[in-house]
């Protein structure tokens, strides 16, 4: 059919043509942003998930409900290794300045841009002495910068010091602001520890600013890791695959809306294929459209389209990511696949190499920061794609 009428939309934080299954986190973080825009004491949320199951687009749809509510909103992409300390001055410019045309009082504006401009330039020299000059952010702030305030260079005080500043900004306007963060898994360990400290210190004073995040199934673990009160700050919602119902949704409501339709059968088989996963619903669907001559799609175009769909998957997602993997990751991951797909011990995995433990743990440990895969529980790793391990089984070795 018509590939430019092809609503399907397979891709990384591709916003789908129809967010399918996902009702009660919207409900959940109505409430929330009702609630904090009333002072009233919330827990923020936090979404986990495998990869591709739609973690990005509900966090950007989280994001549109805040500004559909006239909150100031940003957002940052942690990366390992990475401070936030200049992601979060960018992303919060960009709150404010959603915000500034509709305060009535400029110098407010003004002096909270002098303090977050300070922030932004406090970052502690790179330690080790190194003689390079500290290099200096723009940011484009056309005001001098604070002084004594959020710009101690301990990013625990300073961020607290900001949000405070920020919320107080939010609150002349009734309307709060959100500060969303995905890849979360990847701030690195004092970054979230100041982070979950600065969310703490502002749900003690109702402030109203939120940090909602998105990350892995293992960001939980993390964040506890770093404060043990980060359970009490964070509703956690875990998203996974979609069930029927809500897979059919995401088929049939875009479809519709082009006047096509799948039989029942057709169904069956795509929910077969792939699985519920949002990404891999995506995948099949684009191809599927573009194969079929006509509506209704019918099972027979199903498997017609089933072995392009599986080679771009092959290449675009699962393939993308086990390049990434050093031969030694490699060696790591196909031993996990060869053991099933739930997850299994490390001790088992060295088991299958017929190596020590011990000797497994830098390409455990540079798996996890690459994201492939996660520690589920102690001692016991799994594969954050879905899918990866009967994907690896499927490679010629
Ligand atoms: N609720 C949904 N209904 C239908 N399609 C969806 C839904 N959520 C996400 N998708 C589709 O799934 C794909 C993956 O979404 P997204 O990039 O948000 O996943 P993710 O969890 O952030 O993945 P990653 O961990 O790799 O970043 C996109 O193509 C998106 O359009
Ligand atoms: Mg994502």
């Amino acid at each position: 059919m018509d590939p430019v009428r092809n609503p399907y939309a397979p891709g990384a934080g591709q916003r789908p043509p129809e967010l399918a299954g996902r009702d009660r986190e919207l409900r959940q973080f109505e409430v929330v942003l009702e609630r904090v825009a009333r002072g009233r004491p919330e827990r923020s949320m936090i979404i986990t998930g495998l990869r591709g199951v739609g973690k990005t687009v509900l966090l950007n749809t989280f994001r549109s409900m805040a500004i559909q509510r006239l909150w100031g909103t940003g957002k940052i992409e942690a990366r390992p290794e990475q401070s936030i300390r200049r992601p979060v001055a960018a992303a919060l410019h960009t709150a404010i300045r959603e915000l500034a045309p509709r305060h009535r009082a400029p110098d407010r504006i003004e002096e909270f841009l002098g303090v977050l401009k300070a922030f932004a330039q406090a970052e502690p020299p790179p330690s080790g002495r190194a003689k390079a000059p500290v290099h200096r952010w723009q940011p484009g702030i056309n005001v001098p910068a604070a002084r004594g305030r959020a710009d101690s260079g301990d990013l625990e005080i300073d961020l607290t010091e900001l949000f405070v500043d920020a919320a107080s900004v939010a609150t002349d306007l009734g309307v709060g602001i959100g500060l969303f963060v995905d890849e979360m898994q990847d701030v690195p360990p004092d970054d979230v520890s100041a982070l979950c400290a600065a969310c703490h210190e502002l749900s003690q004073t109702g402030g109203p600013l939120i940090v909602v995040g998105a990350g892995l199934p293992h960001l939980p673990a993390v964040l506890s890791a770093s404060k043990s009160y980060s359970e009490r700050l964070f509703r956690y919602a875990r998203i996974d695959r979609l069930d029927r119902d809500a897979a059919d949704q995401a088929l049939l409501a875009p479809a519709g809306r082009e006047e096509v339709t799948f039989t029942p059968e057709a169904l069956d088989a795509l929910y077969e294929a792939a699985d519920g996963y949002p990404y891999f619903v995506q995948a099949y669907a684009k191809v599927v459209w573009d194969l079929a001559p006509t509506s209704p799609i019918t099972e027979h175009d199903i498997k017609v389209a089933a072995p392009e769909a599986e080679s771009e998957l092959a290449v675009g997602f699962f393939g993308s990511r086990y390049e990434r993997a050093t031969p030694a990751e490699r060696d790591y991951m196909r031993a996990m696949a060869a053991l099933g797909d739930e997850p299994v011990s490390t001790a088992s995995v060295a088991d299958e190499l017929g190596r020590k433990p011990s000797s497994l743990s830098p390409a455990r440990d540079g798996l996890i920061k690459k994201g492939l895969i996660f520690s589920a529980e102690r001692g016991s790793v799994a594969f954050t794609v879905p899918h990866f391990g009967r994907f690896l089984r499927e490679q010629p070795g």
